[in-house]
């Protein structure tokens, strides 16, 4: 797709409206994890030396068009500012005259950030005249919100159909990583989907199983498809209605040519607690009071090696519990595994979804992939073949 990005506007002196996702988890109204505003800082950062005004639009939380003052933005003003080395002037509203006022005493350089967009009603109803409100106050529009780039709303969508519009620079990282992981990846490329629940993830198995030449299953989703082939799962979660629809992924992968990898063997426990006795068992011999909570060794160690034989590695979702040990060694492993591989050169390691990440800096190993997108929903959506709103609306083919 080709998309206009930053190195093709002309940025000096004009107020750039720039979205941003500072969707970001707060603990006793600081900022806890502050991925989401570094990811901002690129983009920034150019913007300012090409000697624009900064305006930066953003939502949080879902207030649902209602006025919520629990979810404004303002609490993130004094991370913001320390994460981009410079001043952050707050506006309590994100369109009409105190924006405008603002926005005229800026200098070029300058920094604002404004008002949840999600107050208004018209943001998530992408209604037009809510776009063109907020239009009102930039010369150019900058999306670099990629994890929100599943949502059509007005300031994720319609305002890139009312300015020129350019992917800022995380938006394009985002694009470029996921072009190379899915769209044009160094065969033979592999996936590893975990989490605890197939129906969230029905239509991503079915994408993947077309396009990967490898898919593992592992977490909670992998009990489906073993009891699916006839295994007892005990007292594991397992989503049994969905049985035939894990036998039918299953035949799809066998028409696509794409080998799956389900668990040879699995971790159990009777409770779900840290440190809770664990023990390997082999497929079938779970007792009816044990839960599976993690992958085998061997399982893991056959995954390994599937890395070790594939160039590129898309992966969503952990293999286990991994917030409780001792059920998060299979993750654990497995993602320190493709982390050397990437450091080494030998794989694309890309990885995303609120789940993931957070197994991964368990894991320590974060900074050794390839890349790690700063997408939740954004990057299932992607996965599962969707087109994005977001980014659609700043492909150069569809503007109107
Ligand atoms: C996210 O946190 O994944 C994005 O900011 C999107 O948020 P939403 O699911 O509330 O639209």
């Amino acid at each position: 797709m080709s998309f206009s990005t930053l190195a093709d506007a002309d940025l000096n002196g004009k107020r750039a409206l720039v979205r941003v996702d500072f969707n970001v988890p707060m603990q006793e109204g600081k900022v806890s994890d502050d991925t989401r505003l570094k990811a901002a800082l690129p983009t920034v950062d150019v913007l300012r030396k090409g000697g624009a005004r900064v305006i930066l639009l953003a939502h949080f939380d879902r207030p649902k068009g209602r006025w919520v003052p629990d979810m404004s933005l303002a609490p993130i003003v004094p991370a913001l500012s320390a994460v981009l080395g410079c001043k952050v002037t707050f506006v309590a509203d994100c369109q009409g005259k105190d924006v405008a006022d603002a926005v005229a005493a800026m200098a070029p350089g300058d920094v604002v950030l404004l008002e949840n967009v999600r107050f208004y009603p018209g943001e998530e109803a992408n209604d037009p005249a809510f776009a063109r409100a907020l239009a009102e106050n930039g010369d150019i529009y900058v999306n670099d919100a990629f994890s929100a780039a599943h949502r059509a709303h007005a300031s994720t969508e319609g305002l890139a159909h009312l300015l020129p519009a350019y992917a800022g620079e995380q938006m394009r990282l985002e694009l470029n990583a996921l072009d190379k992981a899915l769209g044009h990846p160094e065969r033979p490329v592999m996936g590893i989907v975990g989490g605890s629940k197939v129906s969230s993830k029905l239509d991503l198995l079915r994408n993947l199983v077309t396009r990967l030449d490898k898919l593992a299953i592992g977490g909670g989703m992998a009990n489906t498809f073993l009891y699916a082939q006839g295994h007892d799962v005990g007292a594991s979660y397992c989503e049994k209605d969905l049985a035939e629809t894990a036998r039918e992924i299953i035949r799809l992968a066998g028409q696509n040519n794409c080998k799956l990898f389900l668990p040879i063997d699995i971790v159990v426990a009777e409770k779900m607690a840290p440190g809770a006795p664990a023990r390997v068992r082999h497929l079938g011999a779970v007792d009816e009071d044990e839960r599976i909570l993690d992958a085998g060794p061997e399982t893991v160690e056959r995954l390994c090696r599937a890395m070790g034989n594939s160039r590129t590695l898309i992966w969503n979702g952990p293999l286990g519990v991994f917030e409780i040990p001792p059920f998060d060694k299979g993750t654990v492993e497995a993602a320190r595994h493709a982390g050397d591989l990437a450091k080494a050169g030998k794989l694309v390691a890309v990885a995303g979804g609120g789940d993931t990440v957070s197994a991964l800096h368990h894991a320590g190993c974060a900074e050794d992939f390839t890349f790690v997108s700063t997408a939740g929903g954004a990057f299932l959506e992607w996965m599962e073949g969707k087109d994005l709103p977001g980014v659609a609306a700043l492909s150069k083919q569809n503007k109107r």
